[in-house]
This record gives structure tokens, C-alpha cells and sequence, in this order.
């Protein structure tokens, strides 16, 4: 081959490489404007009569149970705070004429709890499933987190093995029906280690593993399981800071998300703002994006102090 023929296949071969990239570009953004500017309404109807919500009591998994509700769905709710759950599905019962059952358990207590949950959701068509408790202990580097030993069993029973049994709880009769949603929630904090926050970013990232593993192996048993990593939204967990343009309502954020189950994506930030937060996690020198998170936690450290 001549200098100059390696010259052409060279500039067809970069050629074909950048239109490649600008294509997926092309996609990807208008998958965004579509998802995230016509909020298309998840029809979660065709999964089953019932969802299940974990830490439905408050922050965004209430708002799951209410945005759920308000496409026709009878709500299971779980958390530990009796009268937070019963005020709750009160609210979501008169407000949108459904079915609702709550239980207030603790899924920091460990598998003792599995049983009475298997019997309340016994029988019932559960069509979705979301996976949305969690917890972590303050923000603290490793070897100065306060009780280490429990802080770390409990983040682990809540932020792992809730998902792990509801999971196994729900998806075998979604996969007799052949139908189902499962939405995982994880978060934003595991696409890059996250100083000061190292047990519960790696307990959201196990969550993340398991999602994607779970959507590729029940995908052809018509399951969609989809793992979704918020940044920031106005909740407890962020002792409901005023929300801006990072920092989402769980009512916003919630939105955004259902309107991602019905694409066909296995995982997603949930919303545009925490897409470019994501892709800066992913891009950004790690020194730099781990700063501007840590001084991001460093100010909610303040606040529970
Ligand atoms: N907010 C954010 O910025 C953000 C960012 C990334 C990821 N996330 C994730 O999003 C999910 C929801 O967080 P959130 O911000 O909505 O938190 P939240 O406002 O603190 O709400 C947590 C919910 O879970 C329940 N809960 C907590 N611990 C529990 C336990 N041991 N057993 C049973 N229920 C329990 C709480 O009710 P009771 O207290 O009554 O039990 C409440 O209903 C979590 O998985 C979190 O890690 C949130």
C-alpha cells in the first residue's frame, strides 16, 4: 500500500469514527428532549394492578407512591412510621380512589422482616416494584464513622439486602405473568468515589450492579428493571434544602423519572440537570469533581451539626 492510499483509509477511517460519535450524540440528545421535554406518561397500568414502594412515607419514595397512584395504581407502603404512613395513603386513597396496605417495619432489623411483608403482599397482581429506601451513616471518612459496627450492618441491611429480598419476594410472579417494573433506586454518589461517603456510595453502587444484571437477565420475560442515580433532591436526606436548579423537588424529580421508565434505558441520573451532573462525575479530572462534591457535603455536614 502507498503512503498515499494509508492516507485515505486513514481520513475515511476518522471520517467514519467522528459520524459514528456525532450520530450517538445526535441520539442520545434527542432521547433527552423527548424524555425529559415531553414527559411522556409511564403507562404502568400494563404491568399489574399494584405497586410496591420501600420508604414510602416520605421524600421520594412518597411521591412515588402518590405519582403512582395517580395513574390508577393500589399502593403497598412500607417504612417504619406508622402515623407518616397512614396519613399518607389516607391522602392518596380520597385523593385518587385506589386500594392502599402499610406496613411499618424496619429494614435495618434484617431478614426477621421478609415474612410479614411476603404475607401482606401475598395474592396481590404487583405490576411494579420500587426499591427506594435508603440510608447512610453521617458524613464521615472510614475509620471515624460514630457506632461503626452498626453503622454499617444497617446501611448494608437497608440499602442492600431490601433490595435483594424484595426483589426475590416479587419478581418470580412477574415472571409467571410476564410483566413487571422494577425500579432501583441508587445514586448519583456511586459514579465516582465519593470521600466521606465511602459505605454508602459502595451500597448504592452493589445496587446499581444488581439492576443492570437483573434488566439483562429477565428483559426477554418481558421484566424491565431500570436502576436510577439521583444527585440532589429536596428531602430528609438533604434536610429539604430549598430546591434549585440542581437540587430537585422530589415532585419534579419523581416526574422525570417515570417519564424515563417508558424508554428504553436500564439506568439513568432521572432527570436532564442530574445527567450533566452525571457526565461530569464520569468526565471531570476526579480531584476536581470530588472537591465540588465535597464542599457540597460539606455544608449539609454543617447543617447536622
Ligand atoms: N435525596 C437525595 O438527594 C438523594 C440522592 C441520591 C440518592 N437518594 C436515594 O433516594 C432514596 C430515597 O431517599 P430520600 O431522599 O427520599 O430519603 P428520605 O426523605 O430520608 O426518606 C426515606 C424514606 O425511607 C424510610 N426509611 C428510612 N429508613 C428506613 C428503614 N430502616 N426501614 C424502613 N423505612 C425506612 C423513611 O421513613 P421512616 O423514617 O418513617 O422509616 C422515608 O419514608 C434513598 O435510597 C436514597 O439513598 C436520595
Amino acid at each position: 500500500m502507498s503512503f498515499q492510499n494509508l492516507q485515505d483509509a486513514l481520513y475515511w477511517l476518522g471520517l467514519a469514527v467522528a459520524i459514528y460519535f456525532l450520530v450517538r450524540v445526535f441520539i442520545n440528545l434527542a432521547a433527552a428532549v423527548l424524555t425529559y421535554g415531553l414527559l411522556p406518561k409511564a403507562n404502568v397500568a400494563k404491568y399489574g394492578k399494584w405497586s410496591v414502594v420501600t420508604g414510602a412515607s416520605d421524600g421520594i419514595g412518597k411521591e412515588f407512591a402518590i405519582q403512582l397512584a395517580e395513574r390508577g395504581q393500589n399502593i403497598v407502603l412500607i417504612s417504619r412510621t406508622l402515623a407518616k404512613l397512614q396519613s399518607v395513603a389516607q391522602d392518596i386513597e380520597s385523593t385518587y380512589g385506589v386500594k392502599t396496605k402499610v406496613l411499618s417495619t424496619d429494614f435495618g432489623r434484617g431478614d426477621c422482616i421478609y415474612d410479614e411483608i411476603a404475607q401482606l403482599i401475598a395474592g396481590l397482581d404487583i405490576g411494579t416494584l420500587v426499591n427506594n429506601v435508603g440510608t447512610g451513616p453521617p458524613i464521615a471518612r472510614f475509620t471515624e464513622m460514630p457506632d461503626p459496627s452498626q453503622a454499617i450492618r444497617n446501611t448494608v441491611e437497608v440499602n442492600i439486602i431490601s433490595v435483594l429480598k424484595m426483589t426475590q419476594l416479587i419478581l418470580p410472579e412477574m415472571v409467571k405473568k410476564q410483566r413487571g417494573l422494577i425500579i432501583n433506586v441508587s445514586s448519583g454518589g456511586c459514579v465516582a468515589p465519593l470521600p466521606s461517603l465511602a459505605v454508602y456510595g459502595a451500597t448504592k453502587s452493589f445496587v446499581d450492579y444488581f439492576s443492570r444484571c437483573i434488566s439483562h437477565e429477565y428483559e426477554v420475560e418481558g421484566i424491565k428493571a431500570v436502576c436510577i442515580m439521583p444527585y440532589f433532591v429536596s428531602s430528609n436526606l438533604t434536610l429539604n434544602a430549598k430546591p434549585n436548579f440542581w437540587l430537585r423537588s422530589a415532585k419534579d424529580y419523581v416526574r422525570n423519572v417515570l417519564a424515563v421508565t417508558t424508554t428504553s434505558t436500564r439506568w439513568s441520573h432521572g432527570c436532564w440537570q442530574h445527567d450533566v451532573h452525571g457526565w461530569m462525575g464520569r468526565n471531570l479530572p476526579h480531584k476536581v469533581y470530588a472537591t465540588s462534591i465535597g464542599l457540597v457535603l460539606q455544608r449539609i455536614k454543617n447543617k447536622q451539626m
